[in-house]
């Protein structure tokens, strides 16, 4: 069912990412360490889990897990992989294999993660491979003291002595995760170590509108194609919007209803998303209204926020521009900024 609110977890289940699972497979047959990279709501997780439904593997949500606490653990990230003991019996029966994995039931204060991946790593020599995976990893730059360089060690000894193992990253604050692994630091426990890379674009407009068009048929509804074109106008090509406009419009089949509700709920995501950013300095939202409002180079957003009696420090802008791109907010092409997803912009615009 494409209109479905949550990450798809079956590969039939999801609309046009034949390209991404042929990048996926070749990148995993190729480096042991894989990135799946883009914007929020564009499809990451659909395209791991259903990766990983078919393919033995175990994944992480270090969102979630992050949100629970406020840090990470290596008890955290030890019970989490515990708590997978299920779908390892599963994976191990399917494949008719039987290991004895420690790990599963020590105290997790007395395990080390180094111990667990060899374990999963036998897994994977039974196997061919086995993927452990983690959910926006950019998260795990929380984990420890040392921002997360306790897990970049272990993630450059897997690279380099774990054969059977194959790690896969995602991540929504692009930049961010770049800065964590850090490859091109001689300082960084992973430098010089290639990694492939998967970058999921939103669709682009022909395929936002054969993407509700499809997801109307399955659910047998009518829709007039202008209904469909004006939609993806408004929304353009994020997934996670398209398939909130289709759930909308199943409703009572009212269009504009169904697009103040989608940007109803639009704008409370955002806005909670905006919040988040707002703890961490208020000027990232203006910068951002900004953005929205027009303002797209550099001088002009600075007049923006002067006129507004913010007389910022140029080169804090210039921080604080730099860091909206790694959290991939906004894109910068030939010193133009623009906000990376329209219907984030249109909020922005309303707030
Ligand atoms: N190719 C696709 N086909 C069908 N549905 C999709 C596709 N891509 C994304 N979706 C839907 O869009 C929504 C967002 O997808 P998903 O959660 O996988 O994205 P994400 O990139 O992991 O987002 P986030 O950054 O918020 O974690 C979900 O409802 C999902 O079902
Ligand atoms: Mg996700």
């Amino acid at each position: 069912m494409l209109f479905d609110l949550r990450p798809k977890r079956r590969r039939e289940e999801i609309f046009d990412r034949e390209k991404e699972f042929e990048e996926l497979e070749k990148s995993l047959n190729t480096y042991p360490l894989t990135l799946i990279l883009g914007i929020r709501r564009v499809g990451k997780s659909s395209i791991l889990q259903a990766y990983l439904n078919e393919n033995p593997g175990i994944l992480i949500d270090c969102r979630e897990l992050y949100a629970e606490s406020g840090h990470l653990t290596k008890e955290d990230l030890i019970k989490e992989l515990q708590s997978k003991a299920g779908l390892l019996e599963k994976i191990t029966s399917k494949f008719k294999i039987s290991l004895d994995l420690k790990f599963m039931t020590m105290e997790p204060r007395e395990s080390s993660l180094r111990e667990v991946f060899k374990e999963l790593n036998k897994i994977g020599e039974e196997l061919g491979r086995f993927v452990i995976a983690f959910d926006e990893a950019q998260y795990l730059r929380f984990y420890g003291s040392r921002g997360g360089k306790e897990l970049l060690t272990l993630f450059a000894y897997a690279y380099d002595n774990l054969p059977n193992l194959r790690l896969i990253l995602t991540g929504s604050e692009i930049g961010l995760l770049h800065d964590f692994l850090d490859i091109t630091n001689y300082e960084s426990p992973l430098y010089g170590r290639p990694v492939g890379e998967i970058i999921v674009e939103p669709f682009n407009r022909e395929t936002s509108f054969e993407f509700l068009k499809h997801g109307f048929k399955e659910a047998g509804a009518e829709i007039s194609e202008e209904e469909i074109k004006k939609a993806v106008g408004l929304l353009d090509g994020v997934p996670g919007w398209l398939v909130t406009f289709g759930v909308e419009y199943l409703k009572d089949k009212d269009f504009e209803k169904a697009i103040q509700r989608t940007f109803k709920i639009a704008r409370g995501l955002v806005i909670g998303e905006l919040k988040e950013l707002e703890r961490r300095s208020p000027r990232y939202v203006e910068i951002l209204t900004a953005i929205a409002l027009g303002y797209s180079r550099w001088s002009l957003i600075r007049d923006y926020l002067r006129v507004r009696g913010d007389r910022i420090p140029e080169p804090r802008l210039y921080t604080l521009l730099e860091n909206l791109k790694k959290m991939s907010w906004i894109i910068e092409e030939n010193e133009t900024y623009k906000i990376a997803d329209p219907v984030v912009a249109t909020v922005l615009r309303g707030k």
